[in-house]
């Protein structure tokens, strides 16, 4: 059986160089929804507890809201910052664990992009403590995570496919990735990169990663349990929630 263990510091470590050039644009759609939510439960204080390099917390910071970022990985802060250094903003970006990491009270913590998966059931429930310190009574907890009920169904796990290619500076980069997915909600994913400029020798590398999903029951019991109280659940553009049609959800809990 594919077993599950939480992610290391060190996960991102080869990923971060090139993580925006895959992955920001995508963040456009559960930005704008993330942007919308946050207004209308008036949550001006937000902290990112999983911000890699700040797909969120640029977009928020540029509509107003005071922002915090943490992440557990230094290569993906180490962007960040750069990223906040270039665009002149004064962004508080700390190194450290959803876990345990206290920043103060907030109105709204965020973990975005599967950020959850990357902890075993066990962590998860140990971050969602720590959230519940980060945020002022009645604050909103906002996340999002792949749908388990719908990716174990009728093959759909192949829908995750990836092949993608990218250009940063004169260096190319393919990226193919598959994935399989289990009854526990273990997705595996197994992944090639090749990197190769012009003139130069291709560059091979395989990685695999597990990520712990869930469905939106689960993720409502789990909540519950540790102090929240379950506001919506939808679609990360703010869709009607549909347990065979939603790929990727988001859940939004208030604390207790
Ligand atoms: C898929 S990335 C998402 C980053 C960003 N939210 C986005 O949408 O682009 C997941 C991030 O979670 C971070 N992460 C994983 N485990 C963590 C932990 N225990 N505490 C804090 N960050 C963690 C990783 O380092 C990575 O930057």
């Amino acid at each position: 059986m594919t077993s599950h263990t939480s992610a290391k510091p060190s996960h991102y470590d080869q990923e971060a160089k090139y993580y925006d050039e895959f992955n920001e644009s995508n963040s456009r759609a559960i930005n704008r929804f993330l942007e919308k939510s946050l207004k209308s439960y008036q949550s001006k204080t937000v902290l990112d507890l999983a911000c890699g390099t700040g797909s969120q917390l640029f977009w928020l910071a540029n509509r107003g809201f005071d922002v915090t970022g943490c992440d557990i990985n230094a290569n993906m802060l180490k962007i960040a910052r750069y990223k906040a250094r270039k665009r002149k903003m004064d962004i508080q970006l700390i190194k450290g664990d959803m876990r345990t990491t206290y920043a103060g009270e907030f109105d709204a913590v965020i973990t975005i992009f599967n950020a959850i998966g990357h902890l075993t059931k066990h962590d998860f429930e140990k971050a969602l403590r720590n959230i519940h310190r980060n945020l002022k009574r009645g604050g909103i907890y906002l996340f999002d995570i792949f749908n388990l009920n719908y990716l174990i169904k009728n093959d759909r796990i192949t829908t995750l496919t990836i092949d993608w290619l990218k250009h940063t500076g004169k260096t190319r980069m393919r990226e193919i990735q598959y994935s399989t997915i289990n009854q526990h909600g273990i997705l595996a994913s197994y992944t090639t990169s090749i990197t190769w400029t012009n003139h130069g020798k291709p560059a091979k590398s395989t990685h695999s990663q597990t990520l712990q999903i869930y469905t939106a029951k689960q993720l409502r019991e789990i909540l519950t349990r540790n102090g929240f109280k379950v506001i919506r659940q939808c679609g990360i553009d703010g869709s009607r929630f549909s347990d065979n049609k939603t790929e990727r959800f988001i859940t939004i809990a208030a604390k207790r």
